[in-house]
């Protein structure tokens, strides 16, 4: 088929990205290794910044987050037992949403398609050519094994952390940031009602947790580990029993526990691929950058991606469109110049993912413990820790942060 933007992936990036192009009158079709049960089965993180939501509510796709999901106006941050909320309402004028993501890519896809959408799921074989010219086209079998080729104007490459997509940047071109953490999260769903009413992220001698939530009857909750923990070495009790310990004391708060009925280990990572561009070909989401989960920047930031992209697309297309001869490489209207929107689009969307970057580092370093540190470390970070919740300027920099930064 030919489209205007082929789109490897069909997670939320690829998805949302499809829809909002759609929205603008630019065909779109995605191509998904994986199947639609496979990712919405996925457990991801549950927390949705105020500009994610308004872009899911402004593209009409999302009721459901509005109904189905729970406004929260603060969140709760402990140290040793003590606890200090962080009230965002009061302090930045934004809330967040508990609303899980794997529900944000039910309602994409769910839209997409009734929309009439073209999309081609457990798809094998997928690649990527012609980057350079000015007709890149997919290639890839569809479900049924048939080979088929999508070709379009451009690519965007919306195809996760283990991109294939984002190894098409050139090695002379690309830089590759990278670090990594000595530590992973624990994490379950158990069926318990919610502990409290918002979120708490504590940390304390034995290092971090984070108590979250899905519904009434089911509890999403993590806590550090070693990156090399079996999760089946954990009872359900020796679990319960070390969240209760980093919470502090059933006098601060007594940990609603239930049966576990989901044990995963997470990985900790920190990447970012710079340019975000290369000839025909865009990058969106976690095929572009990797944050770690605390303060559950993924989704989001892929979300400001598809906000700072879709305008740059339609400003080159229209070039394309109005331009001169196509392969025509003269200057003032050659291949160079009708990439611009596009580099544009990758210097803009960089500018936000450093600082989400930062802030999901930064938050990482707060709240967890490293591996064989000495106590003035564990101290320094209870100075730092009262730095934040202890002034309201402090209070300010994190609610701003974990709310999703108003501007671009
Ligand atoms: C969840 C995950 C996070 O990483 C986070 O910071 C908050 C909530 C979650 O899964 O609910």
């Amino acid at each position: 088929s030919r489209v205007d933007v082929g789109i490897v992936g069909g997670g939320p990036a690829g998805l949302m990205t499809a829809l909002l192009l759609k929205r603008r009158g630019i065909s779109a079709a995605v191509v998904e290794r994986r199947s639609q049960e496979t990712i919405r089965a996925t457990q991801r993180a549950g927390i949705l910044e105020a500009p994610t939501v308004d872009m899911l509510v402004d593209a009409e796709i999302g009721s459901r987050v509005l109904t189905e999901g729970h406004e929260h106006e603060g969140t709760v941050l402990s140290f040793d037992g003590v606890q200090h909320r962080i009230d965002f309402q009061a302090l930045v004028g934004r809330s967040v949403w508990l609303y899980p993501q794997n529900e944000v890519f039910h309602d994409l896809a769910t839209a997409w398609q009734a929309e009439g959408g073209e999309i081609h799921w457990e798809v094998d074989g997928v690649a990527v050519e012609g980057l350079e010219g000015d007709t890149p086209a997919i290639t890839f079998a569809d479900a049924a094994g048939e080979p088929r080729r999508i070709e379009a104007e451009l690519i965007v490459g919306a195809d996760g952390s283990r991109s294939m997509s984002r190894k098409l940047i050139p090695d002379d071109v690309r830089t590759d940031y990278f670090t990594s953490y000595p530590f992973a999260w624990f994490g379950i769903l158990c069926e318990a009602p919610p502990t409290a009413p918002e979120l708490i992220y504590a940390n304390s001698e034995v290092g971090f947790a984070l108590i979250s939530q899905r519904n009434e009857d089911i509890t999403r909750m993590y806590f550090q580990c070693d990156p090399d923990t079996d999760p089946e070495d954990w009872s359900d009790d020796a679990i319960f029993e070390h969240i209760q310990q980093v919470l502090g004391g059933e006098d601060v708060v007594a940990l609603k526990r239930g049966r576990i009925i989901d044990k995963t280990v997470l990985p900790f990572r920190s990447y970012v691929c710079d340019p975000l561009t290369y000839g025909r070909l865009v990058l969106a989401g976690d095929a572009g950058h990797t944050v770690p989960p605390t303060g559950a920047k993924g989704l989001n930031l892929a979300f400001s991606d598809v906000r700072a992209l879709v305008p740059r697309i339609e400003e080159f297309l229209t070039g394309l469109r109005s331009g001169p001869a196509r392969g025509d490489g003269s200057a003032g209207g050659g291949p160079a110049d009708l990439t611009a929107p596009l580099r544009r689009y990758s210097a803009t969307a960089l500018d936000r993912v450093w600082k989400a970057q930062n802030f999901s580092w930064w938050a990482t370093n707060l709240l967890h413990r490293r591996p064989g540190e000495d106590a003035f470390a564990h101290q320094r970070r209870r100075g730092e820790f009262q730095a934040i919740t202890g002034s309201v300027h402090g209070q300010s920099y994190f609610a701003d942060s974990y709310t999703g930064w108003a501007e671009v």
